[in-house]
């Protein structure tokens, strides 16, 4: 790459849940590694965002932070090309935020999914899109790689924006989503690969407990004894081989499950070991970091500092259009 063209600048967040699994990984962690490589990245630990959520304790939010950082790190997300930082090490998100409510109608912010569905929505909840919005203007983001259900923030961003550069000049890039394409990952009952369903397997599950969840994992439920035909398409553990199966394999085991000629273990099988070996290096980086917490406070701290850079030279900017520059 040409060193002269800076390279698009790309933001992404999670909320800190803890440690990861594979549904994060295939839906959003992957992505993020590749873009690693060509983009100018900051991925972020958004704890605030996480405060809107079910109560925890400090040190159970603590341990969900850094638990999720190691998975990132594990995953192959390398310090050395991008910037990895805390959301509440950065007062600048709240500023923005601040400056952003002034002018922002709370009808947009309403309209957001997961605000009308709450009987008593904090006042926080009903800021977690503008927050958002803060978190990716801040940087100047080009791109926001999210999944599907966080395509609405992004809209909301980008109207955000919009309005500032119409009412105040030119300060913000309007940002894009970077959907990613993944399927969603199944869980173990075939719903939504999901924490709080308590239905994953996570990076840096043990490999016999791998292969202990997918040999109980249920099947095509008219496919009772292993001499009846089964269908692929109403079986849970397909999507799994669509994620990890090459096409050829699939096709034999396909017809292998439609004419009974395999069973379901022969089936599972080769997602095990693919599972396994995905998980192999993960595994040994996870223990690097794990040996060493302090480097990974340290990696944080310094992408802190990097990331306070950018975040207050557009402060700056932004006061100085609004008249606040005194
Ligand atoms: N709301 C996002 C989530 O729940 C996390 C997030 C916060 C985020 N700020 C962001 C994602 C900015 C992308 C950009 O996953
Ligand atoms: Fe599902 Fe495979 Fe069993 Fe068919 S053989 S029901 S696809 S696990």
């Amino acid at each position: 790459m040409n060193a002269e063209v800076p390279r698009p600048r790309v933001l992404s967040g999670m909320r800190p849940t803890g440690a990861l699994h594979l549904g994060h990984f295939h839906g959003a962690l992957k992505n993020w590694v590749r873009l690693q490589a060509t983009h100018d990245c900051f991925f972020f630990v958004a704890d605030w965002h996480a405060l809107t959520g079910e109560a925890q304790t400090p040190g159970q939010l603590e341990h969900h932070v850094y638990d999720m950082v190691v998975d990132w790190l594990a995953a192959g997300l390398d310090p050395e090309q991008c910037t990895l930082f805390i959301q509440s090490r950065m007062p600048e998100h709240a500023e923005l935020f601040t400056l952003l409510a002034m002018s922002t109608p709370v009808s947009w912010l309403e309209r957001v999914p997961g605000y009308k569905d709450q009987d008593t929505p904090s006042y926080g909840l009903l800021g977690y899109p503008l927050l958002q919005a803060a978190d990716i203007l801040i940087y100047r983001a080009q791109q926001v790689p999210v999944g599907e259900d966080q395509a609405a923030h992004v809209e909301i961003t980008r109207e955000v924006a919009r309005r500032f550069n119409h009412q105040y000049g030119n300060t913000f890039v309007e940002p894009q989503a970077l959907l990613s394409e993944t399927a969603r990952l199944p869980g173990l009952d075939g719903r939504k690969m999901s924490k709080s369903l308590g239905n994953g397997i996570s990076m840096r599950e043990a490999p016999q407990a791998v292969a202990e969840k997918l040999r109980t994992m249920p099947t095509d439920p008219q496919r009772v004894r292993r001499g009846d035909c089964g269908e692929p398409a109403r079986c849970p553990v397909w999507p799994l081989h669509e994620v990890y199966t090459d096409e050829a394999t699939r096709m034999q085991l396909a017809s292998g499950c439609r004419s009974a000629r395999i069973g379901c273990l022969d089936c599972k099988q080769p997602l095990i070991e693919a599972i396994q070996k995905e998980q192999q290096p993960w595994r040994e980086r996870a223990e690097e970091w794990l040996t060493d917490p302090k480097r990974v406070h340290w990696i944080l701290e310094l992408g802190t500092e990097r990331a306070r850079a950018v975040a207050r030279k557009t402060l700056r900017e932004v006061r100085a259009a609004i008249g606040l520059g005194y």
